[in-house]
């Protein structure tokens, strides 16, 4: 049986833990003790997850809080719109909640996002907890306080910074998760070698396999070394003013996958990193910032795991580059029309850069075709 973590976000007042361990979900009362005593808890949760995990959770609150209600909202990106955040305050709000309101958000990184900028604006702002159910929350959306939903000009528009009070992420929660979504969490696991510790990429070279197999011990690893480097550059840029920036590494082309396969479940957002950063590594290598050795085995651990690493395998192969790079220009990264990037100088270091060529970058993009 794996031992259980717990690091600490150090944001001054706003400091949290994140949990990582195997049932946790259940032991939520113990582990989170004075944050859920007497308290109103709402569980936000989706369709999908409800059956899974919303029993053992609900247990686990109804021992510790005063009240416990729930509320279930359908599975998927359209849920993290203006029009399903509009229905969820006013359902929370029926429930003749106070300030003293809980909001636990159980599920993958559209109920985070929509929980949290939920418990960001209701009553000017509540106490929130992540109780992340996939592998791309638990090392990404429910650390770092992003929260928000999408708009008609783009994803993540409309949004808040609200950092959580804890985090729990189950590895338990996991052993349900389908392959593909598993995979797609494993891109952004790999983002945080590749950006800034080629150590824990090498391991992966090592390990990925059995992190993709659910090996216990691994995927553990994996998970607490992913909330760790985040929890780190956190601290250092809560407001991404510089460094946090970094964790985009890859989403500059990956947004763009993603507009033009419609956020519909084509593409999902890991995947679509996993194409992003390979091509982050073709455009570094075009730039002569990394080597050919480095971008081939960034290219070869991440295609050895199924992700795929070549616009022309990619469902979003039929997109035109000035299709793409228009998407680019118009990300919410971008300064002033200049595109912006992160660019590797190899594995395990990287930097933001504005001025990337435009003819290499459709260099890039032709010869991935
Ligand atoms: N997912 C990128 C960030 O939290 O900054």
């Amino acid at each position: 049986m794996q031992k259980e973590s717990k690091l600490t976000v150090g944001l001054g007042a706003r400091a949290y833990d994140i949990h990582v361990g195997r049932g946790l979900i259940g032991r939520a009362d113990d582990i989170l003790g004075d944050m859920l005593a007497d308290r109103h808890v709402v569980i936000i949760n989706d369709a999908a997850v409800a059956p899974l995990h919303l029993p053992a959770l609900k247990a686990a609150c109804e021992r510790a809080c005063r009240r416990v209600d729930s509320l279930t909202v359908p599975s998927g990106e359209a849920s993290k719109s203006m029009p399903a955040l509009a229905t969820l305050l006013e359902d929370i709000l029926a429930l003749g909640v106070d300030r003293d309101v809980v909001l636990v958000a159980l599920g993958g990184g559209v109920i985070g996002d929509l929980a949290g900028f939920a418990a960001a604006s209701l009553l000017r702002g509540v106490d929130f907890i992540q109780v992340p159910t996939t592998l791309l929350a638990q090392v990404d959306s429910s650390v770092g306080g992003k929260t928000g939903v999408n708009a008609a000009a783009g994803k993540n528009l409309i949004g808040a910074f609200h950092q959580p009070r804890a985090v729990l992420a189950d590895m338990a929660s996991l052993d349900t998760l389908a392959d593909r979504e598993l995979r797609a969490g494993y891109a952004e696991v790999v983002k945080y070698g590749l950006l800034g510790d080629a150590a824990f990429f090498e391991w992966l070279e090592a390990n990925g396999t059995g992190v993709m197999a659910r090996d216990d011990a691994a995927l553990a690893h994996a998970v607490t070394t992913s909330c760790q480097a985040k929890a780190r550059i956190v601290e250092a840029d809560e407001r991404e003013a510089g460094q946090r920036a970094l964790l985009n590494l890859g989403h500059t082309f990956a947004h763009a996958l993603e507009a033009v396969c419609g956020y519909d479940g084509t593409l999902l957002h890991g995947e679509a990193v996993g194409t992003g950063m390979a091509l982050a590594y073709d455009l570094a290598s075009a730039l002569q910032l990394c080597t050919g050795q480095d971008r081939g085995r960034v290219h070869a651990h991440l295609a050895g795991c199924g992700l795929v690493t070549r616009l022309a395998d990619s469902p979003a192969a039929d997109a035109s580059n000035d299709q793409l790079i228009d998407i680019m220009r118009r990300d919410k990264k971008a300064r002033r029309g200049q595109m912006r990037f992160v660019v590797p100088r190899g594995i395990g270091n990287s930097f933001v850069s504005d001025d990337v060529p435009e003819e290499t970058l459709r260099t890039v993009l032709d010869d991935s075709r």
